[in-house]
């Protein structure tokens, strides 16, 4: 299998990365407008593969779209991330272009990729992206809520270990859904539990609230110690879509998709739980939420369309 990931700044540089080191791809291309970066990106990764025991090719070019060409995936996470203070929504009017002239240009010579969107803000970067493209739904992907749902994974593992429980990330299964965005998206405590056991039975009202709030503003924390957005984590949450389609693992996990009708609502790209395999979105599946997260919910909803409203101007 054949992977582009286009941009190569610290978020793609780190995909690249994870998907060598994992080994199901063949190829992976890295291509960026700054010259030599990509190829440099490349180099250093794969003067790992001996270390790290991998076969698979990284290859960077310097805008040369036709290298791209016959992938399968494709992951944009071009543009510019935020810096300390930002919200992902002042990026619109820098990466709503980019995000657009990037998936036009991988498209002429990739004609069937499945499209993983990670560009902030991204459920909006995913909405323009379907409307531009026209294409089917299930190919176009936002990546947002397997990120988030790490983050709030990590900080109910720290409330546990506080409370006295021996809990790390892996023990917990708990799911992040609505907009990838600091105030809005929604962290379904409802439907969160360390090995089978409802976090709710366990944790205090006042240690749920904290996790969700740090879960909230993880983005934005990681910024203001690092003076840029993060890229470790967003890297593995892309490279995870990756390869659940690469593997056609049929796995379930929140992501940015087209909604028409699911969830109540239609015309718009945010974060619901869906099945990822070899088509790209196989399937949404519609889980009950609470009455506080279905309201929560709505206003991520809202949120959401009014970054949307934005992208005709910051495209003109
Ligand atoms: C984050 C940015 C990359 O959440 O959206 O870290």
């Amino acid at each position: 299998m054949k992977v582009t990931v286009v941009g190569s700044g610290n978020v793609g540089a780190t995909v690249a990365n994870v998907l060598a080191t994992k080994g199901f791809a063949s190829e992976v291309v890295l291509i960026d407008i700054k010259e030599g970066l990509s190829e440099g990106k490349a180099m250093d990764i794969m003067q790992t593969a001996h270390m790290l025991n991998f076969d698979t090719t990284v290859t960077g070019v310097t805008n040369d779209y036709a290298a791209t060409a016959g992938s399968q995936v494709v992951v944009v996470t071009s543009g510019i991330p935020r810096k300390p203070g930002m919200t992902r929504e002042q990026l619109i009017g820098t990466n709503a272009k980019i995000v657009k002239s990037v998936v036009d240009q991988i498209l002429e010579h990739s004609p069937e990729a499945i499209l993983i969107i990670v560009s902030n803000p991204m459920d909006a970067m995913t909405y323009l992206t379907l409307k531009d493209t026209k294409l089917p739904r299930n190919r176009i992907i936002g990546q947002g809520g397997m990120l988030d749902s790490s983050r709030f994974r990590y900080y109910l593992a720290l409330a546990l270990q506080e409370a006295g429980y021996p809990a790390t990330p892996t023990d917990i299964d708990g799911m992040v859904v609505g907009g990838h965005a600091d105030k809005t998206m929604v962290p379904l405590v409802s439907l969160a539990t360390y090995r089978g056991i409802p976090v709710t039975q366990l944790l205090s009202d006042e240690a749920i609230t904290k996790a969700v709030e740090a879960t909230k503003v993880g983005g934005a924390t990681c910024t203001k110690l690092l003076g840029t957005s993060a890229w470790y984590a967003p890297g593995a949450a892309a490279a995870a879509l990756v390869e659940a389609i690469a593997l056609d693992a049929k796995k379930l996990i929140p992501c940015c998709v087209y909604l028409d009708g699911e969830y109540g609502e239609k015309d718009l790209c945010i974060g619901v739980p869906v099945i990822l395999g070899k088509n790209g979105i196989e399937k949404i599946v519609e889980v009950e939420f609470s009455e506080a997260e279905k309201a929560k919910f709505a206003e991520s909803v809202a949120a959401a369309r009014e970054v949307n409203s934005k992208i005709g101007e910051a495209l003109a």
